[in-house]
């Protein structure tokens, strides 16, 4: 050993140490030191010194004074690290919660076949001939990134089905759920499609339809035994199982069941919706494997959530009883709606907001949300009322399950256009109007969507632009008057640069139309509702959208308090609107609206106008205009038990939107996907 210093004091140590018996070695200073069995003599004891044999050290290391300076500097340790511990834990559960993909942006709905068709030019190299065929696809997606992302400033976009199929419903009716429709483009498309998405930080939400299938999907081809819902006919004249309808009254009578007979199989299938789209039989487990093997397969594919299609008809009562009368008088002939649908429909869209809250989920979460289409009928009949809206909005705040995400939808494809839904507005009063939704929407707590076009304040196909022998969708009531393509410029010859499309294509037999777009772009593209010019004026709904969806990345907005006013619960004046956005230790916003067709006076509390769309006395709101005003602190009239809700994530949740769902009980497990 190199660092002995003393090697004959070290041999006596040595022979000390043999001669001593340690298995008595007393903890006392004193005792080891008068110790019948220690050899050392009083004073012996060697110093301490740099590689003493561990036999010396275990008489240092047993004296009283390090054997409770171990202890004690051990309890030092044990304590910091307990301290450390339950300190972390109080921060972790007194911090917010990280806010989720979807809770962060306004969430963008592309119908893809109204979007973008491609351009030939930049696409030189494709085989296919989807690039300039009059309906867009998904390198048309692709080719506006951009713009959502940096004219708009989206991160979430959520296409409307884009998978292999017949499109008897536009693709509402999937034929494969693992590859993109020819129509729209291929694998390779969608992947660059997630790819570039997830370059510019952005999500994909995929629309997923798993209530139906096309009637041309091999399991229905193939008669995959109890895949769909089959039953015998009616005995003795063979008709319908029961008096089940289907939601698409797609005949002039509107008569038609829910129910279709196949003749090689001599049996009924039922379909909620068109002949062509056969429900799937949920409860069988082969089923519920087959749909969460497609979700599986998306989301390796890098897919970040889907929006589930139609769920509250996914479980049909098995006993397949006949459904009530609404109006028993008027039994014939059958509508579904003067049917109740208690067996083929667990929730009432647009009636009761209850039943829809059970879809958030109880014990387990189910959904990120189920939609929520309450102001959907803001407008349709008639002039829009403060109170109402008030209304609308707490019905869901207050009812929504704590720590759950609200959200707001003005409107989607099956829906007319936000701007064309209340009667006899000018087309300056709908470019108000729309600005005003998009204040509301935005400044609300939770997720809001926008359907492509709101930005701009788009507005419905009118009837000439649109006769009847013109129309494709299968629904009597024709949702093609919303659908209508995005108009990208004001350049006719271009189709308003949605498609470089030329000659007469796309048109339905008996359709005399002189165009090559699926449906007809609308004429209002030329006077500036189009995306270029919007770009370009700094009035525009489209940069009102851009400011607004700035302004919402304030914390208050994402993560502070709701507060309603009291004050306005008397509903006059009747266009008043106010409500509080504020966050302890953040800002406090005020957001005041006019819904009525003539000016209103209000209080105007003098803070910052952040954005306004009134006009230039700042106590007056023009008729359909608003205001937020960043305030100093929170009015009077704010303050009071249950005046104001806070939306508190509270735990991590699932990348799963829904339509609409089912009874806890029987929703299937997606959730085994997500997290
Ligand atoms: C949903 C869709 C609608 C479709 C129907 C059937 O309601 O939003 O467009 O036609 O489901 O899949």
């Amino acid at each position: 050993m190199g660092d002995i210093e003393n090697p004959a004091f070290e041999q006596e140590v040595h022979k000390k140490i043999e001669e001593t018996n340690f298995d008595d070695v007393n903890d006392s200073d004193d005792e080891v030191e008068k110790s019948p069995d220690t050899k050392f003599d009083d004073g012996e004891i060697p110093e301490a010194y740099a590689g003493m044999p561990a036999e010396v050290l275990i008489h240092y290391s047993r004296q009283k004074k390090w054997v409770f300076g171990r202890l004690a500097g051990w309890l030092v340790i044990l304590a910091t690290f307990a301290t450390l511990i339950s300190l972390s834990g109080v921060i972790i559960a007194q911090s917010p919660p990280c806010l989720d993909f979807w809770e962060k942006s306004p969430i963008y709905q592309i119908y893809p076949r109204s979007f973008k068709d491609c351009d030939p030019a930049l696409n030189e190299n494709r085989q296919d001939q989807i690039c300039g065929d009059g309906i867009g696809d998904i390198p048309g997606i692709i080719e506006k990134l951009d713009y959502l992302k940096e004219d708009l400033g989206i991160s979430v976009v959520w296409v409307s089905p884009i998978f292999k199929s017949p499109m008897q419903d536009f693709g509402y009716d999937v034929s494969d759920y693992r590859q993109p429709d020819p129509v729209f483009g291929n694998m390779a498309d969608l992947q660059k499609l997630i790819e570039e998405m997830h370059n510019r930080g952005m999500k994909l939400v995929l629309d997923f339809v798993p209530n139906h299938t096309s009637v041309e999907h091999e399991k229905f081809q193939n008669m995959t035994e109890d895949f769909f819902v089959w039953r015998d006919g009616e005995k003795p004249k063979n008709s319908c199982p029961n008096n089940w309808q289907s939601v698409f009254a797609v005949n002039d009578k509107g008569d038609l069941p829910a129910w279709t007979y196949h003749p090689d199989v001599g049996k009924y299938y039922y379909r909620a919706f068109g002949w062509f789209q056969a429900d799937l039989n949920m409860y069988n487990k082969e089923v519920q494997r087959f749909l969460n093997d497609i979700l599986d397969f998306w989301l390796d594919e890098g897919v970040d959530g889907f929006r589930i299609d139609a769920i509250g008809y996914g479980f049909e009562e098995e006993n397949f009883r006949n459904e009530s009368y609404i109006d028993a008088s008027e039994p014939e002939p059958l509508f579904w709606s003067n049917l109740y649908h208690d067996f083929t429909f667990e929730y009432e869209v647009y009636t009761s907001t209850e039943k829809n809250m059970k879809y958030y989920g109880s014990y387990e979460r189910e959904a990120d949300f189920p939609f929520n289409f309450d102001l959907i009928p803001l407008g349709l009949s008639g002039s829009i009322k403060g109170a109402e809206v008030r209304q609308l909005i707490d019905n869901w705040m207050f009812k929504m399950p704590f720590g759950r995400t609200p959200n707001w939808v003005v409107g989607n494809h099956d829906n007319t256009r936000l701007a064309s839904r209340i009667d006899g507005m000018t087309d300056d009063d709908k470019i108000k109007i729309s600005k005003l939704f998009a204040q509301l929407t935005f400044t609300l707590p939770g997720t809001n969507f926008i359907y492509n076009g709101e930005e701009l304040g788009m507005v419905d196909l009118t009837e000439q632009e649109l006769p009847d022998e013109c129309k494709v969708d299968i629904q009597k009531d024709s949702r093609d008057f919303e659908r209508n393509p995005i108009p990208w410029n004001g350049d006719l010859a271009s189709n308003y640069g949605f498609s470089t499309c030329t000659g007469k294509q796309n048109l339905p037999q008996n359709c005399n139309q002189d165009r090559c777009t699926w449906l007809p772009l609308s004429e209002t593209a030329v006077n500036g509702l189009n995306v270029a010019s919007q770009i370009e004026d700094e009035d525009s709904v489209l940069n009102f959208y851009k400011k607004l969806i700035e302004l919402r990345q304030d914390e208050s907005f994402t993560r502070g308090s709701y507060c309603r006013n009291p004050a306005d619960e008397s509903g006059k004046p009747e266009g008043l609107l106010r409500y509080l956005r504020t966050l302890e230790g953040g800002k406090t916003f005020e957001i005041v609206f006019n819904w009525g067709n003539s000016g209103l006076k209000f209080d105007h509390k003098n803070g910052r106008n952040i954005v306004e769309t009134f006009g230039s006395d700042k106590n007056e709101l023009e008729p359909y205009s608003g205001v937020i005003l960043e305030l100093g602190s929170i009015p009077a009239e704010y303050q009071g038990k249950g005046i104001c809700v806070q939306r508190r994530a509270v735990r991590k949740r699932n990348n799963l939107i829904l339509t609409s769902a089912t009874k806890d009980e029987r929703l299937f497990d997606f959730e085994a996907h997500f997290g």
